[in-house]
């Protein structure tokens, strides 16, 4: 295999250069012999890729950012002649699999970014394959039924009624704007007497300066940057004091409220967290849909990382969300999904009329067959939902609740080991399946030294672990989302994590 140091300098034999005028070789044609070529080509694609990721078993690249830049220069220029695809895999796929952070890799824990499963990846070469686009049915027929089957079957699984429909997205990110773009939508054209008052008129009205959207101060950076987005401004959002544990506090949350109504502003949305970033903390979503009915708003609910509760035995921790306007489930998180792969549910379809605009090529209003684009943010769209479809359907749902369920369990006798041993403090009992926690040794409790320490750990390929900040305190973090993890190798990563401090602190 080729190696990745600096010397390594690739020529590209005459050969392997492409010497041709017709495409039909680069294209899957109808017919036996177009999907012949395409089924040699992706075969040894395939075998190329597993031999070089049997090869390498760290997870992560020695290389730092500068390095890496020169590695890629090194593949040579785009756009002169073409090469024979072989030829350019056996090039480029080592740089692309060692220069790649391992999310198979038990000491790669850091992110909500999980190791995806092979029922996916094959759904994946489906999907891409025959390239469906979900915006109309006749470039998705069969695909938007099926993606239709996964949002209704996923509206049912939340405990949502018949009402209920939704859309898959690219992420948390855009799952929780379009959440707040429905809520948005609602308040002002209420406000307004005019269900499309927004759309036609956008959101000028200073009396809408006065909305304002309730979230806890550890619920993810995209709730502000929906509503900056939203043109509501950055400014909208009210960050409610959480507990220890970082769940929203409700006394807090009536103390804003009853602020907010002493200067007469509005309540737009309220926000609950199923799952926070760092401590996977869950706020009690069923007293909080008592208060958004009461104060008569939108609540919306970030599962994002928590949704996946749902297929678990700790469904009760859930409870409530059913009541919720709109729902963020991703699926690249704790559904093992490849990136991207994402839905926002909501409870009454008719809320999601506001994304319904007119386009003579798409819209086909007298016709039966449904056009997704008409409840989505987006027009040319994946067909993400397969892979969620064909997961399920191979696993099984007992499988999905025995993963959910042993990653919690794994997380807990994690932070367990770490009181155990005494060179880390616990921050936090774990919610989920994230673990924080900081070096014990006197010596070594700057947050600096913290800093360094995760820096060291990814720069010699040793760990990917996260770094975060607790009231203001960096400390380090573990995110558990490889079902194949076994304790023994958390056991492992602590002594590497104990190593790469004394040499560090040694040097
Ligand atoms: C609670 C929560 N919500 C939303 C997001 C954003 O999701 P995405 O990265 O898929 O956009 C994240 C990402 O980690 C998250 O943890």
């Amino acid at each position: 295999m080729s190696s990745l140091s600096s010397e390594a300098v690739f020529e590209t034999d005459a050969a392997e250069y492409i010497d041709t005028q017709t495409w039909q070789e680069f294209f899957l044609q109808s017919g036996p012999e177009g999907t012949e070529v395409f089924q040699q080509k992706l075969k040894s694609t395939v075998n190329q890729l597993a031999s070089v990721l049997a090869a390498e078993d760290k997870p992560a690249p020695t290389e730092n950012a500068r390095q890496m830049g020169e590695q890629v220069a090194l593949q040579g220029e785009i756009g002169l002649a073409g090469i024979h695809l072989e030829a350019l895999l056996q090039q480029a796929l080592p740089l692309l699999v060692k220069g790649a952070v391992r999310v198979d890799h038990p000491h790669c824990a850091a992110h909500l970014h999980c190791p995806p499963l092979i029922p996916a990846l094959a759904a994946e070469i489906v999907l891409t394959t025959l390239n469906q686009s979900m915006d109309s049915w006749d470039q998705a027929p069969a695909a938007t039924h099926i993606e239709q089957h996964m949002v209704d079957w996923l509206c049912d699984q939340l405990g949502y009624s018949t009402a209920a429909d939704g859309s898959f997205t690219s992420g948390g990110t855009q799952s929780n704007l379009m959440g707040l773009l429905l809520a948005r939508d609602k308040a002002m054209n209420a406000l307004q007497n005019d269900s499309r008052w927004v759309q036609q008129q956008g959101v000028i009205n200073h009396r809408f300066a006065n909305f304002k959207v309730l979230c806890s101060r550890t619920a993810h950076f995209s709730i502000a940057k929906s509503c900056a987005l939203l043109g509501l401004g950055a400014q909208a959002v009210i960050a409610v004091d959480t507990d220890a544990e970082g769940a929203m506090d409700m006394a807090a949350l009536q103390h804003e409220l009853q602020t907010l109504k002493e200067s007469q502003q509005q309540v737009l949305a309220i926000v609950a967290t199923a799952g926070t970033t760092d401590q996977g903390a869950i706020d009690p979503i069923d007293a909080m849909a008592t208060i958004a009915q009461e104060q008569g708003c939108w609540l919306h609910v970030d599962a994002a990382y928590g949704g996946a509760l749902l297929f678990s035995s700790h469904r009760h921790r859930l409870k409530g969300i059913e009541q919720a306007d709109s729902v963020t489930v991703d699926f690249h998180k704790m559904f093992f999904q490849p990136v991207s792969c994402s839905a926002l549910l909501v409870k009454d379809r008719q809320n999601l009329a506001p994304l319904c605009f007119h386009a003579d090529y798409l819209s086909r209003e007298g016709d039966s067959e449904p056009n997704l684009v008409d409840k989505s943010m987006s027009t040319t769209r994946r067909f993400d939902a397969l892979k969620l479809w064909l997961s399920f359907r191979n696993l099984g749902l007992k499988n999905f609740t025995a993963m959910v369920d042993g990653l919690i369990d794994l997380t807990q006798a994690v932070a367990d080991l770490i009181v155990e041993r005494k060179e880390f403090i616990l921050l936090s009992q774990p919610s989920i399946s994230t673990v924080l926690f900081r070096l014990a040794p006197e010596a070594w409790h700057s947050d600096a030294f913290h800093q360094q320490l995760r820096r060291h750990l990814l720069q010699t390929g040793q760990a990917v672990i996260a770094e975060t900040r607790i009231d203001g305190d960096v400390c380090l973090k573990l995110t558990l989302l490889n079902p194949c993890t076994q304790i023994a190798d958390i056991d492992a990563l602590l002594d590497i994590i104990i190593n790469a401090a004394e040499e560090l602190s040694a040097s």
